[in-house]
C-alpha cells in the first residue's frame, strides 16, 4: 500500500512537530490538511516548504467534498487526526467553536475516511489506520493521592474544550465497534517544546517574562499538569501507528506532575542565567497571582504502562532537558514569536487577561 499518510493540523503545535520529524526521518510524503485558525501557522513548516514529501493544503476537516477528494487523489495508508480547537480557555470564552471543529468536524472526518476505507482492498482496509490524538482531559481531575489515569478510568470532561475532545473520543470508538474502522486513539498529558502558541502557560511566561509583562498564575498556582516534551509525544504516536493495536487507545505521558508555579519559578531560574534582566533582579518578581480559571481541573497525571510494556515506548528527555530545549527554542526564535503575537494574539489577551485585572497587552 502506498506510503503516504494524511495529517489533519498539521501547521498547529503538535502537528508541525508531528509533520516536520516524519518529513526529515524519510518516512513517505505527508499531505497536511489545516483550517489555518489562529493556532495554525504555515511559518512553523519553513524547514519543510520546499520538500516534495509534504503537501499542504488549507481546508477544514469538516469539508467532506474535500476530505473525499484528497482520499481518493492520494491513497493514503493512514489518517492521523491532531486538527482542533485546543485552548481550554478559548473554550470558556467561546464554546462552540470546539463543537463545531472537535465534535462535528471529527464526525465529517470519520465519515469521509469510512467510505474511502470502505473502498479499498481487502487488503488495503487491513493495513489502514486512523489515528486519533486526543487529550488526558476527558479523565476529568484527580485529586492529589489518587492513582495516574489508565486507560479504563470513567470519563469525566469538566470543560467545553474537554468535553468536545470526550465527544470526539466516544465517535472514533463507534466508528470501530461499529463499522470496524481500524482507529487508534491516544490520550496525552500536556506538551511543550518548540512552535508552542504563547496563549499557553510554558510559552506566554517565556514570552510575558522577555517582554517585562506580569506572569499571570491562575488561583494559587498549586495544580498540577504532567509535562511531556512534544518530540517525545510524536515518537509515541509513530510507535502507535506502527505497531498499536486496531480499536485500542493508549495513553501517553511523561511522568513529570508539577504544580503550575514550580514551572513558572523553573522558567524564571532559567531565563535568570540565560538572558538576565537589564536590572539584575530575577524574573520571579514579575508572577502576579490572577482570578482561577472556572471549573479549573486540579490534577492530571498519566499512567503510560501500557504504550511502554506493549509498544516499549518511553519518552526520551526528562523534564530538566525538555525544558532547557524549549527556552533555548523560544531565544533563538524570538522573530517567530513576534510573528504569533500580533494582530488575533493581542485581542486575546487584552480580552481574557483584562478580565483577570491585568494589564498584560
Ligand atoms: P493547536 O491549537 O496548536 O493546533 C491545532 C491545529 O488545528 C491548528 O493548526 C489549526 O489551524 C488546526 N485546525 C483547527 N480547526 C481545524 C479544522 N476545522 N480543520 C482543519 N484544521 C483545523 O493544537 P495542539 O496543541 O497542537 O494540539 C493538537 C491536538 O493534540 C489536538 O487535538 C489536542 O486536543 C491534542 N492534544 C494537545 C495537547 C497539548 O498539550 N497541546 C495534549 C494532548 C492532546
Ligand atoms: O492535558 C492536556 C491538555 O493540556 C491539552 O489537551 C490542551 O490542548 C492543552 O492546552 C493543555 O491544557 P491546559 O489547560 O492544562 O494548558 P494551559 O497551558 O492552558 O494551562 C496549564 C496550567 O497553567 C493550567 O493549570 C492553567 C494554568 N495557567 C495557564 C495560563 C494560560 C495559568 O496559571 N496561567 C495562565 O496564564
Amino acid at each position: 500500500m502506498n506510503k503516504t499518510i494524511i495529517v489533519t493540523g498539521g501547521a498547529g503545535f503538535i502537528g508541525a512537530n508531528f509533520v516536520l520529524a516524519w518529513v526529515k526521518q524519510s518516512l513517505g510524503k505527508v499531505v497536511n490538511l489545516d483550517k489555518l485558525t489562529y493556532a495554525g501557522n504555515l511559518e512553523n513548516l519553513v524547514d519543510i516548504q520546499h520538500n516534495p514529501d509534504h503537501i499542504f493544503v488549507h481546508g477544514d476537516i469538516g469539508d467532506q467534498t474535500l476530505l473525499a477528494e484528497l482520499l481518493i487523489e492520494h491513497q493514503p495508508c493512514a489518517v492521523v487526526n491532531f486538527a482542533a480547537e485546543s485552548h481550554v480557555d478559548r473554550s470558556i470564552h467561546g464554546p462552540e467553536d470546539f463543537i463545531q471543529t472537535n465534535v462535528v468536524g471529527t464526525f465529517n472526518l470519520l465519515e469521509a475516511v469510512r467510505a474511502y476505507w470502505g473502498g479499498l482492498t481487502l487488503e488495503n482496509r487491513q493495513k489502514f489506520r486512523f489515528l486519533h490524538v486526543s487529550t488526558d482531559e476527558v479523565y476529568g481531575s484527580l485529586s492529589k493521592d489518587e492513582a495516574a489515569f489508565t486507560e479504563t478510568h470513567a470519563y469525566a470532561p469538566n470543560s467545553p474544550y474537554s468535553a468536545s475532545k470526550a465527544a470526539s473520543d466516544h465517535l472514533v470508538r463507534a466508528y470501530h465497534h461499529t463499522y470496524g474502522l481500524p482507529t487508534l486513539t491516544t490520550n496525552c498529558s500536556n506538551n511543550y517544546g518548540p512552535h508552542h502558541f504563547p496563549e499557553k502557560l510554558i510559552p506566554l511566561i517565556i514570552h510575558n517574562a522577555l517582554a517585562g509583562k506580569s506572569l499571570p498564575i491562575y488561583g494559587n498556582g498549586q495544580q498540577i499538569r504532567d509535562w511531556l516534551y512534544v518530540e517525545d509525544h510524536c515518537a509515541a504516536i509513530r510507535r502507535v501507528l506502527e505497531a498499536g493495536k486496531v480499536g485500542e487507545v493508549y495513553n501517553v505521558g511523561g511522568w513529570n506532575e508539577k504544580p503550575n508555579i514550580d514551572v513558572v519559578k523553573t522558567l524564571c531560574r532559567m531565563l535568570d542565567l540565560k538572558k538576565p534582566r537589564s536590572d539584575g533582579q530575577s524574573y520571579i518578581n514579575q508572577i502576579t497571582y490572577v482570578e482561577d480559571r472556572p471549573g479549573h481541573d486540579q490534577r492530571y497525571a498519566i499512567d503510560a504502562t501500557k504504550l511502554a510494556n506493549e509498544l516499549g515506548w518511553k519518552p526520551e528527555e526528562t523534564f530538566e532537558t525538555g525544558i532547557e530545549k524549549t527556552v533555548n527554542w523560544y531565544l533563538a526564535n524570538q522573530e517567530w514569536v513576534k510573528n504569533v503575537t500580533s494582530g488575533e494574539y493581542r485581542n486575546w489577551v487584552q480580552t481574557h487577561y483584562i478580565e483577570r485585572g491585568e494589564e498584560l497587552a
